[in-house]
């Protein structure tokens, strides 16, 4: 490998995010810095990449970690106003070409930049969990975001081999997690209300929607849906149709929530063991697949 790193990053937060995209941008070859004020730091850093990789290094100082960087990826605790302090003293020692950029599921950047002295190179750059294997980043400017820093952090995450999609409007949760919980909330209801049980709602799901989206999007497979009429003709139909379904809502009662907590953990599982246990079944099958449609891409 090369001596020289190709980029830096300071990974601010060493949570399950900030880990993550220490991971991805390390596998780059980029050197990273991790900070986070908690006393558990070395620890939780050292057991991910040992203590001697020359790639990774770690420090409390949150001036030293921004120090000289081509990217600030912060994955702090979702609260504003602990995000308008971190950026108020990132603002301060990061190199004035640095993209400074939020993990953030659902503060917009505008929020955090009404605390500071110069929003123009703040943006939301949200990964879908893990950003390690998931090749979504979320790229959100504020109202104050130049146009450059969106350009610059487009370039950085897809030299990070990310897919970066910029979402023109800040909203809450941007597009992603809108989608996911429009289906959750949907889900959790047909559980709750005895349509069909917790394994069969999954199974449901990834043999079809599921493997139909990782392989064709939601519009593209309207067009299919409609025939040779295409989404035109699907609208009109079918869809006029499933278009009129009311969709029900999850319960607010403690009692049915609770039982639906049950039911998941008693199929899948809880604790160590079991989150261990899926972490590795999702890292697995997701190589998988991103592998065999890497082929695909690469065949045509
Ligand atoms: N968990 C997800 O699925 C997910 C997905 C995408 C984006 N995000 C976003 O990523 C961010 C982090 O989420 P997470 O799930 O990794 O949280 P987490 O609780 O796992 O990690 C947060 C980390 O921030 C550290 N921290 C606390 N105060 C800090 C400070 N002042 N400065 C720096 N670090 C500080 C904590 O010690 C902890 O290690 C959030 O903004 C969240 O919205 C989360």
């Amino acid at each position: 490998m090369s001596s020289t790193p190709s980029r830096s990053v300071a990974i601010i937060g060493a949570g399950v995010i900030g880990l993550s995209w220490a991971h991805l941008a390390r596998d780059h070859g980029w050197s990273v810095t991790i900070t986070d004020p908690a006393p558990q730091l070395e620890e939780w850093v050292t057991s991910e990449f040992g203590s001697d990789d020359a790639l990774v290094s770690w420090t409390a100082d949150l001036a030293e970690a921004v120090t000289g960087v081509d990217l600030v990826q912060e994955n702090g605790p979702e609260r504003l106003e602990i995000k308008q302090t971190i950026f108020a003293e990132v603002l301060a020692h990061a190199p004035a070409d640095a993209v400074l950029a939020t993990s953030s599921s659902s503060i917009a950047s505008s929020l955090i930049a009404e605390g500071l002295e110069d929003g123009t190179r703040l943006l939301v750059g949200h990964p879908f969990n893990p950003p390690a294997l998931m090749p979504l980043v979320e790229v959100v400017p504020g109202t104050d975001t130049a146009p450059a820093t969106v350009e610059r952090a487009i370039a950085l995450y897809r030299e990070l081999d990310r897919v970066p999609v910029v979402v023109r409007k800040e909203m809450p949760g941007h597009v992603a997690n809108r989608l996911q919980t429009a289906l959750s909330r949907e889900a959790q209801y047909l559980v709750e209300d005895g349509v069909v049980g917790v394994a069969d709602l999954d199974a449901i799901l990834q043999n079809s929607l599921g493997l139909r989206w990782s392989t064709i999007g939601l519009f593209e497979g309207n067009v299919l849906g409609g025939g040779v009429g295409g989404a035109r003709h699907l609208f009109e139909g079918v869809g006029a149709e499933t278009g009129r379904i009311a969709l029900g809502a999850p319960s607010t009662d403690p009692d049915v929530r609770e039982r639906l907590v049950t039911d998941i953990e008693a199929e899948y599982g809880v604790g160590e063991e079991a989150y261990d246990r899926l972490v590795e079944k999702r890292r697995v099958r997701t190589e998988a697949v991103l592998e065999a449609l890497a082929d695909v891409e690469a065949d045509s």
